[in-house]
Order: structure tokens, then sequence, then C-alpha cells
């Protein structure tokens, strides 16, 4: 995957809440169906950086560039345009109680101006690439595992063709034993190569296995990047070895 011509590209980007310097100059390019692997210690910036991206925080100074658009100085309804093609997908699944899993996953289409019916069908394909399907598309996320729970925020994510997903420790608040079956979701979509992605995770053998690239944050600023098997065989920064250390035990 060649990083000529990003679907993203991210330069200088800094961002301050009050005396806390979150990203200190962070630089990022994505070429169109790649996967980039973030990681890092807690407080690096990583959420700062996704959130950044679709403006959820805005960014003090620096450069982001989506599809050719400046989305700094992008104003609100055409930044809501581009968010359209840009899935989110949080460590928390962030679902409606009340509605069916089917009915989580359309109900965002049909707010974006799609007819019910062929949101319901969209939907249906969202949540059969995810592996939910049949019954379990008609639970109400109190009748789901987390495992399932996550896939139906992954679906809903996926469901409006995204060209990139930002995904934030989508396994993070899930019980270890239903890491595994998000994590192979996760690996199908990454391998398909049809949607770009920014992954920030700490599970570095999935890294190994998915990502065209990992990049190491700490305290703000990128200290090492390249593809995954090469940061582990021969890491040049402390983080690097630190990460690399525990990929061992
Ligand atoms: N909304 C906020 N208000 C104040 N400080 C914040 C806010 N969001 C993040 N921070 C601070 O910015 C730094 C980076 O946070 P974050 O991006 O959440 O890190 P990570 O996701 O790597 O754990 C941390 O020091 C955090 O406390
Ligand atoms: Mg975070």
């Amino acid at each position: 995957m060649r990083a000529t011509n990003p679907i993203l590209t991210v330069e200088g980007l800094l961002k301050r809440y009050g005396k806390t310097c979150a990203l200190a100059g962070v630089d990022l390019h994505v070429a169109p169906g790649e996967t980039v692997v973030v990681t890092g210690p807690s407080g690096c910036g990583k959420s700062t950086l996704l959130r950044c991206i679709v403006r959820l925080a805005e960014p003090d100074a620096g450069r982001i560039t989506f599809e050719s658009r400046d989305i700094v100085t992008l104003p609100y309804l055409e930044l809501l345009e581009v968010r359209r093609k840009i899935g989110f997908v949080f460590q928390r699944f962030n679902l409606i109680a009340r509605l069916s899993a089917l009915d989580n996953v359309a109900l965002p289409l049909v707010a974006a101006g799609m007819a019910p019916g062929e949101a319901r069908e969209r939907a249906r394909r969202a949540l059969e690439r995810v592996g939910l399907s049949g019954a379990v598309a008609c639970r109400r996320p109190g009748e789901l595992s987390g495992g399932e729970a996550q896939r139906v925020g992954i679906a809903r994510a996926l469901a409006p063709e995204p060209v990139l997903m930002l995904w934030d420790e989508p396994t993070a608040s899930l019980d270890p034993i239903l890491v595994g079956e998000v994590l192979d979701v996760m690996e199908d979509l990454a391998t398909a190569r049809d949607t770009a992605m920014v992954i920030v995770t700490h599970e570095m053998r999935f890294a190994l296995r998915a990502a065209d690239r990992l990049v190491l944050l700490e305290r703000g600023a990128v200290a090492e990047e390249g593809r995954p098997e090469e940061v582990f065989a021969n890491p040049r920064s402390e983080i690097g070895r630190k990460y690399r250390r525990l990929l061992q035990l």
C-alpha cells in the first residue's frame, strides 16, 4: 500500500486542553484501503487524534485533509456531509436501548434521508458482515452480549459504506473472552481493504496480523511508525522496545 495519494493527511496537528498539550504536532497519512493501528500509553493523545479528524475536538493548529478537503476550516454543514463518509466505532457501544439491533443500525441511514425499507436492507447486510443475522438482529441491546453489542456498533459504522473508519479502543471495555470475536470481525474488515482504517488499540497481535502500519504515539507526538513486523523486529524508540517486550509475554 503506497502512501502517495492519501485519503487522509494530518500535518502538525496541535491540540491543547488548558495547560495539557494533548497533541504536540502529529503527522499521519492514510492511503485508501490502508489499515493503520495507533497505540501508545494512556493519555498520549490517541482519542484526541481521532476526535480532531472528525472535529469532535477542535484542533488549535495544523492541517487535516480528507479526500482533498481541508477539514479544519470546513463550514459545519459541509463537515456533516464529510462525517457521513467516516465511520466511528467507540469504546462504548452507545446503542439506543429501546431499539432492536437492526433499527440501531438503520436509524442513522434514515436520519440521513434513506427510505426506511432500503435502510433496513442495508442494516441487515451490515449486520451479516459482522456475523449477526436472523433472530439476533431483532434483539435489543440489553439482550445482547458485550461482543454482540460491539459488533452492532461496528455494523452501524459500516452501514453508510464509509471510505474511512476510525476505531477508538473497540475491545477495551469487553470481557477478555469476548474480545476475540470482535477482533476477528475487525481483521476481516481490515484485510478486505475496501475501507481505510485508523484503529486505536493495544492489541499488538492484531496489529501484526492485520495492520499495514503501526504508529506509536507518546506524549502527543509520533515516536515511531512502520510496518508492524519491522517495528517489533527492530524498534528504534524506547516505547517501541516496551511494546515489543509486551508482545513477547
Ligand atoms: N475534554 C478534555 N478536557 C481536558 N483534557 C482532556 C480532554 N480530553 C483529553 N484531555 C487530556 O488530553 C490528554 C490526551 O487525552 P486522550 O486523547 O484521551 O488520550 P488517550 O486516548 O491516548 O488515552 C490527556 O492528558 C487527557 O487528560
Ligand atoms: Mg482514549
